[in-house]
């Protein structure tokens, strides 16, 4: 194949991308929810400046500023300790980042439980350091604070079925929705929701068939992880498709590459890169021109001859 193909099929390679990537309207709440039943929803986590970049650029429809990112990115061993401050840092940085897709914020542990105006508190400064939206962990018992931040203006997103802020308290990380009853309940869950006003809800390792139930019997777009295909919407975590986290591996993270190995394998020739003297080469330096390079030997050489004569002439030598 000659350049000039080569170069057709990149043109075309970023055609395709640009088509997938669609106009660079900066997307609304309003948008989000006239998706459901018209085009699924793609939703991924990002807690800084170049991976939401990326994410961005390539199209991802709602950006997830996760409390996950208290594990992958702090290395916490579960989203309970993360903290505003940590969070409004990851929020901040996603935004200076973000153009077009929609920034959704979750809201950590302790930051909404204590009382309706500490959650609407809290959610305002998510507001101000550049997301679009908030996402609360928890149903019917938290419906009080979430009718109050949407009243102050704040779209909501709700998040139910496995809730890590808290199940794996009580039940451990377990799939949910796998009886009549617990259906049912998380179906009235998501029905209260809706009431309430959210946008979306996240289904997190709900049954499929539960799943796909509360997709067709509420108007606001499921976004799904671990649930199944029938949501409206799928989220993931970045670190966990690129493989950067493996601590834990659920059984529905879809590898699809492994950044870890690309990472360690250029680092490790960079390691010997340096000690072989392989890097940097004379074309990553900087050059002083020969006029005054020969100025500068000059010089030099007249400071070290004032220098020996000064030392020979000291008394104390
Ligand atoms: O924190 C997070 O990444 C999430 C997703 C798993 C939905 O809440």
């Amino acid at each position: 194949m000659n350049k000039t193909n080569n170069n057709n099929n990149n043109n075309n390679n970023n055609n395709k991308k640009n088509q997938k990537t669609g106009p660079k309207k900066k997307l609304v709440v309003n948008d989000i929810v006239s998706m459901k039943n018209n085009e699924k929803i793609s939703v991924i986590t990002s807690y800084d400046y170049w991976s939401a970049k990326i994410c961005d650029k390539i199209g991802v429809d709602i950006i997830l500023v996760g409390d996950s990112g208290g594990m992958v990115m702090l290395g916490y061993t579960s989203t309970v300790p993360v903290n505003m401050k940590e969070m409004l840092i990851f929020s901040k940085a996603v935004s200076v980042g973000t153009k077009r897709s929609l920034i959704v914020s979750d809201m950590p542990f302790g930051s909404y439980q204590i009382d309706i105006n500490h959650a609407v508190k809290n959610a305002i400064r998510f507001i101000k350091s550049g997301s679009d939206a908030v996402k609360l962990e928890g149903g019917i018992e938290i419906i009080d604070r979430i009718k109050a931040i949407i009243d102050v203006g704040i779209p909501v997103m709700g998040h139910i079925g496995l809730k890590p802020q808290t199940t794996r308290l009580w039940e451990g990380y377990k799939v949910q929705g796998n009886t009549a009853i617990r259906g049912s309940q998380l179906l009235r869950e998501a029905i209260e929701l809706e009431k309430a006003g959210v946008f979306a809800i996240v289904l997190e390792m709900v049954t499929s068939e539960v799943a796909e139930l509360i997709s067709k019997s509420i108007k606001i777009p499921t976004i799904g992880i671990g649930s199944g295909p029938y949501c409206d919407g799928q989220v993931l975590v970045l670190h966990d498709m690129l493989n950067l986290y493996d601590n834990i591996k659920p059984r529905f993270v879809k590898t699809y590459t492994n950044l870890s190995e690309i990472i360690l394998n250029a680092v490790h020739t960079y390691i010997i890169d340096v000690k072989t003297g392989k890097f940097p080469e004379e074309k990553h330096s900087y050059k002083i021109e020969d006029k005054e390079y020969e100025r500068l030997v000059k010089t030099i050489k007249k400071i070290q001859k004032k220098i020996s004569s000064s030392s020979s002439s000291s008394p104390n030598t």
